[in-house]
């Protein structure tokens, strides 16, 4: 298949590319913006199979540049950290709203299927049991209000212009590549320098943990299988909590509990999501990695692989750091 794959330089979009080029022989071109979060280092292994645009979504003439004789866009751009959100929502509105409606119109004029990678946080939060596709929108943050606000124009694309469109929504995402603001790498990285693990609040807010590989195969299944108009929810096969989480770093990595600090709680922070996969499920897909195996995956390959979180731990990431936990990383 010939894709456009946007933010294919961040985390989930670089393991999507890998993914497609490796198992499906796909024809790729990447478009990103390589914001601080999206780096060529990321599609090292598959440079010279795919072809990179640098360019942003809300631009017309870059998607026009990238787009060549696609068959489907996929995207993964956008904005995605909760903190950043809240100190500053506008960066959120340009990409992942107005960059969006690029891409539909783009999609729109050449008649291609368009999948919109989503997220769990467009539900809110839920004290028991699981989100299914129907259940109400009610998002907390500027990031999700952002996602679930291109989620709609998604949608409105396939009833107003009969646009192929796809959504599928993932829990919380781990393994390689992820950028240590995240709390699996964030943990990883500095229970592996023996620095002071930040917690929000009481640790006690639970997360559908999915492996990102299993996430990128998920989007491959619903991109080839799912009926057009749908959405597909893809969670991971475990629940766990923040702390329980951090206890298991601290485990892996053989430091002790003592590095643990609770910090002042995240505002409005959803205390549980949970996602039911049966949609997906139904479509064949299901999730290959649990929980234990993936983390202790992800954290050697942060110890295995420091030339990529070096530059990140000693450049801009330091003074995002100091502002945000009022305290530096230890050099
Ligand atoms: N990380 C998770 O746990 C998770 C879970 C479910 C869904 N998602 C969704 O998956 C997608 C990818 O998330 P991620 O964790 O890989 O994010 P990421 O922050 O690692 O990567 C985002 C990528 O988008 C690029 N980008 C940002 N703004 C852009 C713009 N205007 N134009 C072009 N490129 C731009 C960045 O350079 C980067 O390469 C997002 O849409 C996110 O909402 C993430």
């Amino acid at each position: 298949m010939r894709l456009l794959v946007c933010g294919g330089a961040g985390f989930i979009g670089s393991t999507f590319v890998r993914l497609r080029v490796r198992d499906h022989g796909d024809d790729v071109t990447v478009l990103d913006k390589l914001t601080y979060a999206g780096r060529r280092e990321n599609l090292q292994d598959v440079e010279s199979d795919i072809r990179f645009v640098h360019g942003a979504i809300e631009d017309p003439v870059a998607v026009a540049d990238a787009i060549g004789d696609a068959e489907a866009i996929v995207n993964f751009a956008a904005e995605t950290h909760v903190d950043r959100s809240i100190s500053g929502p506008e960066e959120f509105i340009v990409t992942n709203m107005q960059g969006t409606h690029v891409l539909l119109e783009a999609a729109r004029e050449r008649g291609l299927r368009y999948l919109q990678v989503s997220t769990d946080e467009v539900y809110g939060s839920i004290e028991e049991g699981s989100f299914t596709e129907s259940s109400p929108l009610a998002p907390s943050s500027p990031y999700s209000a952002t996602k679930t606000g291109a989620d709609l124009l998604v949608s409105s694309y396939f009833h107003t212009y009969g646009l192929e469109t796809l959504i599928c929504r993932g829990s919380n995402n781990y393994g390689p590549h992820q950028y240590p603001e995240k709390l699996i790498p964030l943990m990883i990285l500095n229970a592996l320098a023996g620095d002071h693990l930040p917690v929000y609040g009481d640790g006690r807010n639970v997360r559908n943990w999915l492996f990102v590989e299993d996430f990128g195969r998920g989007i491959g299944h619903a991109l080839a299988h799912g009926v057009p108009g749908e959405v597909y929810n893809c969670g991971g096969p475990d629940e766990c909590d923040n702390l329980t989480v951090v206890r298991k770093i601290i485990e892996l990595t053989g430091r002790d509990e003592s590095l643990i600090e609770f910090v002042t709680d995240r505002p409005g922070h959803d205390r549980r999501y949970s996602l039911s996969s049966a949609k997906l499920e139904a479509l064949g897909w299901r999730a290959q990695v649990r929980f234990e195996d993936g983390l202790a995956r992800t954290v050697d390959w942060y110890r295995e692989n420091d030339w990529w979180w070096e530059p990140i731990r000693s450049g801009a990431y330091r003074e995002y750091y100091e502002r945000h936990y009022g305290r530096a990383l230890n050099a």
